[in-house]
């Protein structure tokens, strides 16, 4: 029942942006491709008077890309987040965000010097009050204008080469919702031509930092909105649902029943507990070659600040986060039952990276938010894909309403 009205819920993440802060949107900004607000403690751009943080030249990765995507400079995702911006703040030490107003994750206080671990807990471990402040939380994101962003709702070209921004406000569970949209839809060609062989963050390598990382900001958010400082996401235990019990795979998994491309989620666990314990080096995450956007340095589309897949591929606790059943869990048993995957860790390092992330409550959700996303591509792909981005508002509230149940 919780857990029904968790998916109703979470259910609305399957649309809706560019992660743009509202700070850089104006046509000045956009015309001098210039990112650096300032932050609110000294009024310098990047808090740079505070030795927060400066403001610099992107630097792009040059590393080649997969063959998949066959054009260039056709669609404003293509080397983020360079069409928009080529100059951001780029932060020191601990601290993050398109201001350096934030802390990097896992990181406290005014001069983001304190480390604190966050454990994310099982759903069902939650108690009745507990679980009711979680679904208020949503509620009130969902009821609450983002102060900090705002979503493209046209093409650069479309904003001729940004001298006209079109941009909207939206609220902040939306602006999540809208981010997973941009950053997984196909590209536009012009006139009704659409290319769907482009995903920035499935289907690849990229597939976990990107959910890793926009959990983490969703999470972030919600602190932010609630004063909550503590509040973390719950992860739901797949392995417990009816639905995988044709999962036999304990491990990595048969194939997921909803869709046999993807893998089963049956086996997050193990993969978490991979990454976490074993620390795999970075170069186990390609470095060139995947598939646009997924290389190692590229930059994850559409977050601004910057952040790069690789920086993703590291421990959870490094990240600041840690889940519930593993703080007592018996390390022997994992290091013995996951050993023999070691062996082949670099040679099915998709598969793994596939697995590993499949595994919150939300990124579960997110699964199967792809598949109704492409279902629906297929069905409304005139009305919506071949309309770059979000035209009229009836179309904005279609695709933010399919996902209201
Ligand atoms: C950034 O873009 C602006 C506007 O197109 C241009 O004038 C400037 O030379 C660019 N800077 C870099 C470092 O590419
Ligand atoms: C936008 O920039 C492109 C490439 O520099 C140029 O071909 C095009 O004419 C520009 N469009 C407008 C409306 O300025
Ligand atoms: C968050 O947790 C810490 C440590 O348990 C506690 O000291 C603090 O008061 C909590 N903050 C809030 C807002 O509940």
């Amino acid at each position: 029942m919780i857990l029904a009205v968790l998916y109703c819920l979470l259910w609305s993440f399957q649309t809706s942006t560019g992660h743009f802060p509202r700070a850089c949107t104006s046509s000045k900004n956009l015309m001098e491709k210039e990112c650096c607000p300032p932050w609110r403690g000294d009024g310098s751009p990047c808090g740079q008077l505070s030795g927060r943080g400066s403001c610099q030249n992107i630097v792009l990765s040059n590393a080649p890309l997969g063959p998949q995507f066959p054009f260039t400079g056709v669609d404003d995702r293509e080397a983020w987040p360079s069409v928009f911006y080529n100059r951001t703040c780029q932060c020191f030490g601990n601290f993050m965000g398109f201001n350096c107003g934030n802390c990097k994750f896992g990181f406290w206080g005014p001069k983001c010097t304190e480390k604190r671990l966050s454990v994310r807990r099982n759903i069902f471990d939650l108690s009745i009050p507990e679980k009711n402040k979680f679904l208020a939380y949503l509620t009130l994101a969902k009821h609450t204008t983002s102060p900090d962003y705002v979503i493209p709702t046209g093409t650069y070209g479309q904003m001729n080469n940004g001298s006209t921004p079109m941009f909207n406000d939206i609220n902040i569970y939306d602006l999540f919702v809208w981010m997973h949209y941009y950053v997984s839809r196909d590209t536009f060609l012009g006139g009704s031509e659409i290319w769907r062989d482009i995903d920035f963050a499935h289907e690849a390598p990229g597939f976990l930092p990107w959910h890793r990382l926009f959990l983490l900001l969703w999470e972030q958010e919600i602190q932010k909105l609630t004063g909550d400082e503590n509040f973390t996401i719950p992860y739901w235990d797949w392995r417990d649902a009816e639905n995988c019990d044709v999962c036999t795979d304990e491990y990595m998994g048969g194939r997921n029943p909803a869709n046999p491309n993807l893998l089963s989620p049956a086996s997050f666990f193990s993969s978490w507990q991979w990454l976490r314990k074993h620390r795999p080096l970075q170069e186990v995450y390609p470095e060139a070659n995947a598939p646009i956007g997924h290389n190692r340095e590229s930059y994850m589309v559409p977050f601004i600040p910057l952040y790069r897949n690789g920086d993703f591929f590291i421990s959870s606790r490094d990240l600041g986060y840690e889940y519930s059943y593993l703080q007592d869990s018996e390390p022997d048993f994992f290091q013995d039952y996951i050993k023999p995957y070691l062996e082949q860790a670099s040679r099915i390092w998709p598969w793994l990276i596939g697995a590993a992330v499949v595994g919150s409550v939300l990124t579960a959700v997110l699964g199967g938010i792809t598949i109704l996303i492409r279902r629906h591509r297929k069905r409304k792909q005139l009305s919506e894909e071949n309309q770059p981005l979000l035209m009229e508002k009836e179309d904005y509230h279609s695709l933010l309403d399919q996902s209201h149940l």
